[in-house]
C-alpha cells in the first residue's frame, strides 16, 4: 500500500466525497451550539438539527474533517494505541439524501480502490436485524459471508446521548494481523483488543430518541459516516499506534527532545510522552476556539488537560515551562488545514504560559502533601484518601480531582469522592449560577417553524428609520395568533423592517408599529431563534390581524445612541490593542443607548496610565471625524483586509465589514453613526476582572458621557466647598485626612486594650484549683491573638501559680486559643499543651505545645461552650494524674 501522509488523507477523503456531490466544509468549532454537549464530539454534531429536521439545510450531502474532543476516556489516553482527547474525524453527511444503498459501496470503493487497503483484511459488522445492510455488503461490494459479522446494539447503534439523533450503524473493521491479538480463544471482529481495528463507522440515522428512551422516525432518512483520521494514518502508514503517524510524529520528537527521553526505550516515559503529545493539541485547539482555563465546564477539561500534562512533565524531569515550547511542532503537524492554530497562536502561547506557571507554583507543595497524606495512610493500612485533603489539594494547590485520583491509583489507594464532594458543595453553588445556557437554538417550538415557513424579514435599518410592511405573523405566549387587541402583548413577524434585532452585542430598536386606528409600542426587537425577526410589544390601541398592512418607525434618538456606543466600542476595540498588544481579543460586548460594555481577554487589571492613553486615543479619533463605511465581502477577502472577527462566532461566506478609515477594520452586522464625529464625549467608567482571564471595560460616549462628566465635576465641586480648598489642595488635604484617620483608630485601638485589660484585671476569677494551680479561663469575641497574648502576660502577673487558657472567637466562627502555664504551675504538673490539646479535641480541633505554652484553633464554635463547661473537670483529671 502507497505511503500517505495525515494531510494526504484527508485531502483524499474530502476530494473523494465532494465528487460524489458533497459539499465540503471547513470544520466547526469545538464548541457546539447545543447545550447538551461540552464539545463537538462527531463530525455530525454541527449538522444535528438538520437530522432532526428543525432546519432546513442548504444542501443535501456534506463532508467535513471535524475537530473533535472527547473526555470520557481521558486516565486511557497514553495507555493505548488509539484514545485521544483531540481527534479529527473524517465524516461525510446525507440529509435525506443518499442512504445505505450509496454509503456502503462508497466506502469500500474509497478504502480500496483509492486508499488501496487490502481488501481481504477488510470485515463490516452490521445491526442485528439490518439485512438491507447485509444484503448490500454481499451483492453490491461482494463480501463473503465470513466477513459480515451481526453484532447487537452496544456496538451497532449509534447515538451522539441519551436523546437525539441515532440509528443502526455498520462498522468497518481493518484486521491489524495476529500479532495484534489479545490471544484470547473467543478473539475475533468485535473484540476490544488491537487487532480488529473500527475504522469507519457508517451510521443510518433514521430514529429520534427521547427522554423517555423512545425512537420515532426521523422525517428522513440520513447518512452520517465517521473515521478517526488518526486510525486511518497508522493503517496505511503501518504504525503500532497512532503516536507513531507523521500527524503525532513532530509533536513526539519534541516532547522527548525537551525531556531528553529517547522514545521507545522506557515504557513508563513513553506513555508520559505521548499523554503530553495528545493534550497540547487538544489544549491549543480548545484554547484557539475561545476556551479559557475555569473551574466547571470547558474551561475545567481544559485546566484538567493542561495540568496533567504539567505532572508529566514534571515525572519526565522537565522542571521549567515547557507547554509553550511543543505548539511549534502542533502548528507544523496540524496547522496548515487549521489556521486557527496560526492565527492565535499568540493567545494559546498566552494562556498555556499562565495555567502552567500557575500550576507549577504549587505542584511540588502539593505533591508533598499527597506523598504525605499517602504514606500515612499506607502506614495505618486504609488505602482511602480523605475528601477532605483531595479537596484542599484541589482548592489550594489546583489539582483536579481526577489527577488526585490517577495519583492515588498509581499507589493502589482510592479516593473518598463524596467526602470530597460534600468539602465542594459550596463551590459547586457558584459554579452551577455561572453555569451554561440555559435554551438551545435546536429546541423546536412556534419559533423554528415559522423561521423555516417565513421568509426572512427584510432588514432596511441600515439605511431607513421608517418603512411599510406587512404583518407575517403574531404571536402571543409562543402560540400563533389570527389578532391582537388593545392592551394585550405580543410580538410580531414583518415581511420587512427598520427595526435592529439584538445581535451582535447591539440591543433592539424600540418603536412604535401603526394602521389606521391602530398602535403597537415595540419594546424590543429580538431573533427567538436564528433567521427570525419578533418585534416583542404591546398594543396601545385598536387592533390588528395577520396580513395587515403597516407602518414601522423605530425611536430614532435612541438609535443615534446606540449607533455612537457601537462605533466607540470599534473605536476602544482597535485602541485596547494598540495600547495592551495585539493578544487583546474580544470576548463579547454589549451596546446600549446609554452606555456600551466590551469583555476582552486580558490578565491584569489595567494601570491608569492605560485608561487615560485608550481614551486618547479613541478620543483623536473621534476629533478627526472618520468616515465611517461599510462593505459586503467574501469571508477570506476580509480576513485578507485583516478585519478582525470574534474568534467563537459563525460566520457566512459573505460577511459585512466596517471600516473606520485607516483606523478600525472589523466584521459588524450592527448599526453605526456616518463618521466618528458624531461620537462626541468618550469616558471608560469602569475595569474590572469577570474570571478566566477577561476583563469587562464599561465606557459612555455623547450624551450620556456628558452626564457622568457633569456627575463627577459636581461631586468634586461639593468636596471642595465641604473641605475649603480648591483643586490643586485638594489631594493632600484628602491625604492628611486619611493619615489622621489611621493615627486615631489606632489610638482608638490602644485605649480599647487598656480598658479591656483594666477589666480583666479586675474580673478574671479561677475557674477551678487543683494541686495549688488556679485554671484561668476566658473568651473573647473580636480580639487579634496579638492582644490575646498581651492579655495573658497581664493575667499571669496576678495568678503567679496558674494555667490561663484564653480563646479568641474569629469574625467567620473560627477559634483560636492559647494557653499558658507559670514555672511555678509546671512544678506542680501543670503542663499547657496536653491540656490545650484535650479541649481542641473536644471540639474537633487541633493543638500542640510544651508545658508552658501551647495554641490550637477549631474551624467551628458550635461545641465551644461544651467544650468550656467541660475544661475545669478536664483540668482536675490531669492534675490529678500529677498526683
Ligand atoms: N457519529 C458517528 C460516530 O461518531 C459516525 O460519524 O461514530
Amino acid at each position: 500500500m502507497q505511503y500517505r501522509s495525515g494531510k494526504e488523507l484527508r485531502e483524499l477523503f474530502l476530494s473523494f466525497f465532494e465528487e460524489k456531490g458533497c459539499k465540503r466544509f471547513k470544520s466547526f468549532s469545538l464548541i457546539p451550539d447545543d447545550p447538551t454537549l461540552l464539545f463537538t464530539i462527531a463530525g455530525m454534531v454541527p449538522f444535528k438539527s438538520y437530522f432532526l429536521g428543525i432546519k432546513t439545510p442548504e444542501v443535501t450531502r456534506a463532508t467535513t474533517s471535524q475537530k473533535c474532543v472527547r473526555t470520557n476516556d481521558i486516565e486511557n489516553v497514553g495507555r493505548t494505541a488509539r484514545h485521544h482527547t483531540f481527534f479529527e474525524m473524517l465524516g461525510n453527511f446525507s440529509f435525506g439524501d443518499y442512504f445505505k444503498n450509496e454509503i456502503i459501496p462508497w466506502s469500500w470503493e474509497f478504502l480500496t480502490e483509492r486508499i488501496g487497503l487490502d481488501s481481504s483484511r477488510l470485515y463490516a459488522t452490521i445491526y442485528l436485524d439490518d439485512d438491507e445492510a447485509h444484503d448490500i455488503w454481499k451483492d453490491k461490494v461482494g463480501l463473503t459471508e465470513d466477513h459480515i459479522v451481526r453484532l447487537g446494539a452496544d456496538d451497532n447503534f449509534w447515538a451522539a446521548g441519551p436523546v437525539g439523533p441515532c440509528g443502526p450503524c455498520s462498522e468497518i473493521i481493518y484486521d491489524q494481523g495476529p500479532e495484534y491479538s489479545c490471544g484470547k480463544p473467543t478473539c475475533a471482529v468485535g473484540c476490544d483488543c488491537d487487532r480488529y481495528l473500527e475504522l469507519w463507522n457508517l451510521v443510518f440515522m433514521q430514529y429520534n430518541r427521547d427522554e423517555t428512551g423512545n425512537l420515532t422516525p426521523l422525517p428522513k432518512k440520513n447518512i452520517d459516516t465517521g473515521m478517526g483520521l488518526e486510525r486511518l494514518a497508522s493503517v496505511v502508514q503501518n504504525t503500532p499506534t497512532d503516536f507513531e503517524t507523521d500527524l503525532f510524529k513532530t509533536i513526539i520528537d519534541k516532547a522527548c527532545e525537551l525531556s531528553g527521553v529517547e522514545y521507545g526505550t522506557d515504557s513508563k516515559k513513553d506513555l508520559a510522552v505521548r499523554v503530553i503529545s495528545d493534550h497540547i493539541r487538544a489544549a491549543a485547539f480548545m484554547i484557539a476556539d475561545g476556551v479559557l482555563p475555569s473551574n466547571d465546564g470547558a474551561g475545567y477539561v481544559l485546566r484538567r488537560l493542561i495540568r496533567r500534562s504539567v505532572r508529566y512533565g514534571r515525572l519526565l524531569g522537565i522542571e521549567k515551562p515547557f507547554l509553550v515550547d511543543l505548539l511549534p511542532a502542533v502548528r507544523e503537524s496540524i496547522g496548515e488545514e487549521y489556521t486557527e492554530l496560526v492565527e492565535r497562536s499568540s493567545a494559546i502561547a498566552q494562556v498555556l504560559n499562565i495555567e502552567e506557571e500557575r500550576f507549577s507554583k504549587t505542584l511540588t507543595q502539593g505533591d508533598d502533601l499527597l506523598e504525605t497524606e499517602i504514606l500515612k495512610i499506607e502506614k495505618e493500612g486504609i488505602k482511602v484518601l480523605p475528601g477532605e485533603v483531595a479537596f484542599v489539594l484541589y482548592d489550594t494547590f489546583g489539582f483536579p480531582i481526577e489527577l488526585t485520583e490517577e495519583m492515588c491509583d498509581e499507589r493502589s489507594i482510592k479516593v473518598d469522592k463524596d467526602g470530597f464532594i460534600t468539602a465542594m458543595e459550596e463551590q459547586r453553588t457558584r459554579a452551577r449560577a455561572s453555569s451554561k445556557q440555559t435554551s438551545s437554538s435546536i429546541e423546536k417550538n412556534i419559533y423554528t417553524e415559522l423561521a423555516n415557513k417565513l421568509d426572512m424579514t427584510t432588514f432596511l435599518g441600515y439605511t431607513e428609520t421608517t418603512s411599510d410592511a406587512k404583518i407575517l405573523a403574531i404571536i402571543s405566549n409562543e402560540e400563533l395568533k389570527e389578532s391582537v387587541t388593545i392592551g394585550e402583548t405580543a410580538e410580531l413577524v414583518l415581511s420587512q423592517t427598520p427595526f435592529y434585532a439584538e445581535k451582535g452585542g447591539q440591543v433592539g430598536d424600540t418603536g412604535l408599529i401603526v394602521a389606521e386606528g391602530f398602535e403597537f409600542e415595540v419594546q424590543d426587537t429580538l431573533y427567538p431563534v436564528q433567521d427570525l425577526i419578533v418585534h416583542r410589544g404591546v398594543v396601545k390601541s385598536g387592533s390588528i390581524k395577520s396580513n395587515a398592512n403597516v407602518t414601522a418607525s423605530i425611536d430614532f434618538n435612541r438609535r443615534k445612541n446606540i449607533q455612537k456606543h457601537h462605533t466607540a466600542t470599534h473605536l476602544l476595540n482597535e485602541a485596547l490593542c494598540r495600547v495592551l498588544g495585539n493578544n487583546v481579543r474580544q470576548a463579547g460586548s454589549l451596546v446600549t443607548p446609554t452606555f456600551l460594555r466590551f469583555d476582552f481577554n486580558y490578565f491584569a487589571p489595567l494601570t491608569v496610565d492605560e485608561i487615560r492613553e485608550i481614551e486618547r486615543i479613541v478620543y483623536e479619533q473621534v476629533l478627526t471625524v472618520l468616515p465611517v463605511k461599510t462593505t459586503v465581502m467574501d469571508i477570506e477577502e476580509a480576513k485578507k483586509a485583516g478585519a478582525k472577527a470574534l474568534f467563537d462566532e459563525k460566520y457566512g461566506d459573505e460577511v459585512r465589514v466596517l471600516d473606520i478609515k485607516g483606523f478600525s477594520i472589523e466584521l459588524c452586522g450592527g448599526t453605526h453613526v456616518k463618521n466618528t464625529g458624531e461620537i462626541g464625549l468618550v469616558k471608560i467608567i469602569r475595569d474590572e476582572g469577570i474570571g478566566s482571564g477577561i476583563r469587562r471595560i464599561n465606557a459612555v460616549v455623547g450624551q450620556p458621557a456628558l452626564v457622568v462628566f457633569q456627575r463627577y465635576s459636581q461631586t468634586l465641586s461639593t468636596i471642595l466647598n465641604m473641605l475649603g480648598e480648591d483643586t490643586d489642595t485638594i489631594l493632600g488635604k484628602v491625604e492628611n485626612i486619611l493619615d489622621e484617620k489611621k493615627v486615631l483608630e489606632r489610638k482608638n485601638k490602644e485605649l480599647q486594650v487598656k480598658a479591656a485589660m483594666a477589666d480583666i484585671e479586675n474580673s478574671v476569677k479561677p475557674a477551678i484549683t487543683e494541686n495549688g494551680v488556679d485554671l484561668i479561663l476566658e473568651k473573647f469575641a473580636g480580639i487579634t491573638p496579638d492582644l490575646l497574648r498581651q492579655i495573658g502576660d497581664r493575667i499571669r502577673n496576678k495568678f503567679p501559680v496558674a494555667v490561663i487558657v484564653l480563646i479568641g472567637i474569629g469574625n467567620e466562627g473560627n477559634v483560636w486559643m492559647i494557653s499558658l502555664a507559670s514555672n511555678e504551675a509546671v512544678a506542680k504538673g501543670a503542663h499547657a499543651g496536653t491540656l490545650l490539646q484535650k479541649l481542641a479535641t473536644t471540639m474537633g480541633g487541633k493543638a500542640g505545645g510544651n508545658p508552658s505554652h501551647a495554641q490550637g484553633g477549631v474551624k467551628d464554635a458550635s461545641k465551644l461552650n461544651d467544650a468550656l463547661t467541660k475544661a475545669p473537670s478536664i483540668f482536675a483529671e490531669l492534675m490529678k494524674g500529677q498526683n
